[in-house]
């Protein structure tokens, strides 16, 4: 079965998408800053049917150590990764009327 890992995968789109790659049989490597939030996320995606095909691991993608310790978990659970999705970040919210056309 094909893994794929999704960083930031606590929050909306993520989530979302670890359903998404879930619901069609991935193994599934969901990842944020809090682990209590990946928790309930796990429960939302495969209630108590997890069967071993989502696992969580905490991971702060500024530091370099920790994406690479996401990387060796994934492979260590799961054997391989086929997709890595690079989801996490803060959205940072502009007034289009205010923006400079050159950040817009
Ligand atoms: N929602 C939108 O309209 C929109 C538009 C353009 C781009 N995006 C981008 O899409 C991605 C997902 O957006 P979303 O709407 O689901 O946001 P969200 O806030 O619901 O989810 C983002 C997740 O990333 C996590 N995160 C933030 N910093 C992190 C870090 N340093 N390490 C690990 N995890 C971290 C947060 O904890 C959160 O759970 C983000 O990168 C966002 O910037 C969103």
């Amino acid at each position: 079965m094909p893994t794929t890992v999704i960083t930031g995968s606590a929050g909306g789109i993520g989530g979302g998408m670890a359903k998404a790659f879930y619901d069609r049989g991935f193994n599934v490597v969901i990842s944020d800053l809090n682990q209590t939030l990946l928790d309930e996320r796990i429960k939302e995606i495969a209630g108590a049917n997890a069967e071993g095909r989502i696992h969580s691991v905490i991971c702060n993608v500024t530091d370099p150590q920790q994406v690479r310790a996401l990387w060796d978990q994934a492979v260590q659970h799961y054997g391989q990764i086929d997709y890595w999705i690079n989801n996490a970040g803060l959205g940072v919210p502009r007034n289009i009327y205010t923006s400079r056309v050159s950040i817009v």
